[in-house]
């Protein structure tokens, strides 16, 4: 049974070189930078691009939502905002939510610090909320991300062919999922 009160109060995660705080007015500014980043925007297939005062709607009214998880991704020791990322589309009958994560800039990938992120959401949904499953949509060009999914225990469930259309191509998502057990194998618990 999903623990809806773990869900409302909003935790901080402390890892080795992040640390994941609630999402919040403060992170406005580097939030809309990131929200602009072409190489973000086309692996993330994001099409819109938020106007200032959207973000800052959006990033103040995080903490009020009793339904989703959404936090900032900060790194250590240096505290800059490095991206963000969610808990959404949570499903009380099923015990499963949606996941994405997105770092806000291209400088700021492939240095462990969005498996490390993920570890720890994954820990905290699966241990402190009593998820049993959480999914997520990717492009299946976006190798970095499949390989960092995969060794947090995601696996392939399946192929939205022709899903994302960008800059003239169209490009496939694979549907994947970690289950509570795949979790606590792939990281040795
Ligand atoms: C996806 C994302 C969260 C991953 O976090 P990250 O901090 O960059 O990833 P890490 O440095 O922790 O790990 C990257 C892994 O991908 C591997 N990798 C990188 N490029 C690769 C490629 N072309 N093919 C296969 N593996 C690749 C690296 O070798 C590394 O694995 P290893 O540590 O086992 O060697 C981050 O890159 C990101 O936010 N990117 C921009 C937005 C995005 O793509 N979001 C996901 C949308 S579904």
């Amino acid at each position: 049974m999903i623990d809806l009160r773990a869900l409302r109060e909003k935790p901080t995660l402390v890892g080795d070189r992040v640390r994941l705080v609630p999402l919040a007015v403060e992170h406005t500014d580097a939030y809309y930078a990131s929200a602009r980043d072409a190489e973000i925007r086309r692996l993330t297939g994001t099409h819109h691009i938020s106007g200032y005062e959207e973000v800052r709607q959006w990033c103040a009214s995080r903490q009020d939502q009793p339904d989703r998880l959404d936090l900032a991704i900060i790194e250590q020791p240096s505290g800059r905002f490095v991206g963000e990322l969610s808990l959404a589309d949570v499903d009380l009958d099923n015990e499963s939510a949606a996941y994405r994560i997105a770092l806000s800039a291209i400088e700021f990938t492939g240095q462990g610090l969005g498996r490390e992120a993920t570890r720890l959401v994954l820990e905290y949904a699966f241990d402190q909320l009593l998820l049993h499953r959480v999914w997520l949509n990717v492009y299946a060009f976006n190798m970095r991300a499949i390989a960092v999914y995969r060794s947090c225990g995601f696996s392939v469930e399946g192929r939205l062919r022709d899903a994302l259309l960008w800059a003239g191509r169209r490009h496939d998502a694979l549907v994947m999922a970690v289950l509570a057990n795949d979790f606590r194998k792939a990281i040795g618990k």
